[in-house]
């Protein structure tokens, strides 16, 4: 780091004190939004609503109590400075439809002392975060809304075992603070697919990529987190597919982890694309539009990717679209092919995924379709998730206990 080129910095001060809110960025010098409305209050209104779990609250309960007291996104307030390399650029976790995602190190801008040792000890540790900002002007919106769907997310219980931890939002830059997972599925994906063609083996030519126990092992943490997020947190992802979802280590010593289970406990991440399950009480919304733009077509629901409902614009993802993407994600994973249809070109692979109910058919056609034989585990698992009525897809609730059995 040289001192004519000063590092990004991205410092805000405290929610609390009106006079304090700046945001430095000496390299930037973008304009400052208005701020938005301290939330730390309602957040602590929230944790109060949520009932003790003595008394046993209903999942659903607790999600819409987070919902109505949560209007505004939590605020990021330590000190966050984005990495740089040896070359002195900023260094990238990975980049998307939207933003850019950057390595970061923030330090607590409050000196915090343990409470059993002498005061003069303060903790002043630095971690690495994330931080997710804005690639283009539209996508600003996109990630205010992001902010605000993951603090709900982060206040409902459960969430630690499925969602990207959030620490909060910078609302003069429009950036996410989230933990640093670095390792995304479809990195993993690409992996161990490489890993099989050094080694090929027609011992294991008809399993999936990463072996048998770690496919089911992975698919059933995936489809519980699926189902947490549909029936507890009350959110539609709208957006699933093998690079938006996180895999954080399980260290392989930690007890009850079997040999060959998958030692990741993978976390939903990208929420750009999420909004509420709509109650009976209230008409579905608009999708958000911008956000609805980042489909990939092999993940996407057929439904969604019709030419009717392309040229209209008012269709949405609903529960049964995530079903769909989340079974062509574990398609993914057990073939190894990253696209579903390897060898297709993009008008190719949309014309298949407009007949997304016959992706067991198209992926067996395929190179690596010897991974999915016919009556097979993945195809059990697969197939009721897949049918081309999203109302005949299968519940998360019984996909869950499918893939438990
Ligand atoms: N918390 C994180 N830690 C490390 N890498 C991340 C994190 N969040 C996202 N990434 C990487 O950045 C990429 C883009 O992030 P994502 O949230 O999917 O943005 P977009 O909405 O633009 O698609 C992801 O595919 C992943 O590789
Ligand atoms: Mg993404």
């Amino acid at each position: 780091m040289t001192p004519s080129n000063p590092p990004l910095r991205l410092s805000v001060t405290t929610a609390h004190d009106e006079k304090d809110l700046t945001l430095q960025t000496p390299t930037s010098g973008s304009a400052l939004t208005p701020p938005v409305t301290p939330i730390a209050k309602e957040i602590a209104d929230a944790e109060r609503s949520i009932p003790s779990p003595l008394e046993e609250p209903s999942p659903e309960q607790t999600a819409a109590q987070v919902k109505r007291n949560i209007n505004t996104p939590l605020r990021f307030t330590d000190e966050i400075e984005i990495c740089r390399d040896g070359e002195d650029c900023p260094v990238e976790f990975g980049r998307g439809a939207w933003s850019i995602v950057y390595k970061a190190r923030s330090t607590p801008n409050v000196t915090t002392t343990h409470l059993h040792t002498p005061p003069s000890s303060p903790v002043t540790t630095s971690r690495v975060l994330a931080v997710k900002a804005p690639l283009r002007r539209d996508a600003r919106k996109v990630l205010q809304s992001e902010a605000l769907t993951l603090t709900r997310l982060n206040l409902t219980p459960g969430f630690e075992r499925h969602v990207v931890p959030f620490h909060g939002f910078l609302s003069d830059s429009d950036a996410l603070v989230m933990s640093a997972v670095p390792l995304s599925l479809s990195t993993y994906i690409e992996d161990q697919a490489d890993l099989r063609k050094q080694q090929p083996s027609t011992a294991t030519m008809f399993d999936p990529v990463q072996g048998p126990e770690a496919w089911r092992d992975m698919a059933r943490k995936l489809i519980t987190s699926l189902a947490w997020l549909h029936d507890t947190a009350g959110i539609i992802h709208g957006d699933i597919k093998p690079h938006n979802i996180l895999l954080r280590p399980i260290a392989t010593d930690e007890p009850g982890l079997e040999a060959g289970a998958f030692p990741y406990e993978p976390l939903l991440a990208d929420f750009s694309s999420a909004f509420d399950i709509p109650s009976d009480a209230t008409p579905a919304p608009d999708a958000n539009q911008a956000a609805m733009s980042a489909f990939t077509p092999p993940f996407t629901a057929p439904e969604l990717l019709s030419l009717a409902s392309l040229k209209s614009g008012d269709v949405a993802p609903t529960p049964a679209s995530d079903v769909f993407s989340l079974a062509a994600t574990l398609m993914a994973a057990a073939t190894g092919d990253l696209l579903l249809y390897p060898g297709s070109n993009n008008m190719q692979r949309l014309a298949m995924a407009r007949d997304g109910h016959r992706i067991l058919d198209f992926t067996r056609a395929g190179s690596n379709g010897c991974r999915v034989p016919r009556n097979g585990f993945v195809e059990k698992l697969v197939q009721p998730a897949v049918f081309k009525d999203p109302a005949q897809r299968i519940s998360t609730r019984d996909w869950v206990a499918l893939a438990s059995s």
